[in-house]
């Protein structure tokens, strides 16, 4: 038996990517270098050897990719800015050139119909405040506000929303104590000040988004990844309890006046120096959306012993499919926080994409990826979850980061010699979503 699901009348369709991952021309209109043309110049760090130079070339085919968005009927695109294009210097002068492209581009939108959603930092600080001390440098906060504040000024309200960062959880963590994104360090003491700063800057750059674009809403983008247990031993409780601190609480609860996590900085050891008398308060400021991205769960053990079990459906990336855990997130995250309205800003899949038809990739798979998650959307909005639309990751095939071009998170292929965009069958399938309005389920 099918039964058909109905989104709310006006429910945003559409696509997110952002621009290292896309738009190539690194050198173009004054860019200065960011921390991933550095990173990705460092032997082994990229699975590929890759990088970001040409990636998909959108900085010069964005109008073909407007129009192709158009085509398929979408309401919504999620971009970033490029830091190092708009202040190539981290502070000081503003290169009219960098931010003449998303003028451009959120005008060639608004001609399309399609709502733009620009994202203020999606990862590519430039190269120079990292040798300041990046993100583990206060100033580096102060610096972003007078980035946010040049990007308002030119773009104004014509944009929906602005949101300030992107995944801070991950810049502090993969960037600062992992290093398996730039800038590469591996310290957990700058981790934590890495995370305080970013949200500083989110705090600091509101006030500026507020003043300079009054009729636009503020908004961050978080990433949420639910951790459960490996087993119900006491060790893998606690280890789990600490990292939902960490990856699901650590900045939404400061962004609504909670503060962070007390127990879990006592556990890292964190003495909070960085955090200094009105920060929080800078920082709690009511924002107006908040972006979901929901990829997968995780299972936390003590002794890192934890493996997915053979059976388990799995992205190419090895990350587990289980939307049950998304309708749960999201239910969560209204009753915990209180926030005006939600936007899933990215959620997707790689896939093998190893099948054809005349030229067209079949990705049932990514279909049914899709279709299982808006379910779970559809299942909480039905319980008053205020989410206003979806946004799928990604739009094209592009850079993921330390992995490379391999995984293909694309509902439209990039042809990797010819950058030729071909929509996969998921493209014209959420195409035919978005006009309907409704998904259709067993
Ligand atoms: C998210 C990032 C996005 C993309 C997806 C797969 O963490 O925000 O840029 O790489 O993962």
């Amino acid at each position: 038996m099918t039964t058909t699901l109905t989104f709310p009348d006006g429910f945003i369709w559409g696509s997110a990517t952002s621009s290292y991952q896309i738009e190539g021309a690194v050198d173009a209109d004054g860019r200065s270098p960011s921390i991933w043309d550095t990173f990705c110049a460092v032997p082994g760090r990229i699975k590929d050897g890759s990088n970001g130079d040409v990636a998909c070339d959108h900085y010069n085919r964005y109008r073909d990719d407007v129009a192709l968005m158009k085509e398929l009927g979408f309401d919504a695109y999620r971009f970033s800015i490029a830091w190092p294009r708009v202040i190539p210097g981290g502070v000081g002068p503003v290169n009219a050139a960098g931010l003449d492209f998303y003028d451009r581009l959120v005008d060639e939108l608004l001609s399309a119909g399609i709502r733009p959603f620009p994202t203020l930092y999606h990862w590519d600080l430039p190269q120079v405040l990292e040798d300041r001390g990046g993100w583990v440098s206060r100033d580096t906060s102060f610096a972003f506000a007078d980035y946010a504040e040049a990007v308002v000024g030119r773009l104004g309200d014509r944009v929906d929303s602005y949101a300030t960062l992107n995944e801070p959880f991950v810049s502090a963590d993969h960037g600062y104590v992992t290093g398996e994104h730039a800038p590469g360090r591996t310290s957990r003491a700058a981790g934590f000040a890495a995370s305080h700063h970013l949200l500083l800057a989110h705090g600091l750059a509101g006030e500026r988004i507020r003043a300079g674009a009054p009729d636009s809403r503020l908004a961050i983008v978080l990433n949420f990844t639910p951790i459960e247990p490996a087993t119900d031993a006491a060790a893998d409780i606690e280890i789990a309890h600490h990292r939902n601190h960490l990856e699901n609480h650590w900045y939404a609860d400061p962004i609504t006046g909670r503060g962070y996590p007390a127990d879990t900085a006592q556990y890292f050891e964190w003495d909070q120096h960085e955090v200094l008398d009105g920060d929080l308060e800078i920082i709690s400021a009511p924002i107006d959306l908040l972006g979901i991205n929901y990829y997968t769960r995780e299972f936390a053990s003590a002794d890192n012993s934890f493996t997915l079990p053979e059976a388990t459906r799995r992205n190419t990336m090895g990350w587990e499919i289980h939307p049950p855990s998304f309708g749960k997130l999201l239910r969560w995250i209204n009753d915990r926080y209180h926030i005006p309205a939600f936007l899933i800003t990215e959620n997707g899949c790689p896939m093998p994409d190893d099948l054809r038809h005349e030229g067209r990739i079949l990705d049932d798979d990514r279909i049914e990826f899709v279709r299982d998650h808006l379910e779970q959307v559809h299942g909480a909005i039905q319980e008053d979850v205020p989410i206003e639309g979806y946004l799928v990751w990604s739009m094209l095939d592009n850079f993921e980061w330390a992995w490379g071009y391999g995984p293909t998170f694309g509902i439209v292929e990039v042809n990797s010699h010819t950058l030729e965009r071909i929509p996969k069958k998921s493209a014209l399938w959420f195409s035919d979503v978005a006009a309907n309005n409704r998904i259709t389920v067993e």
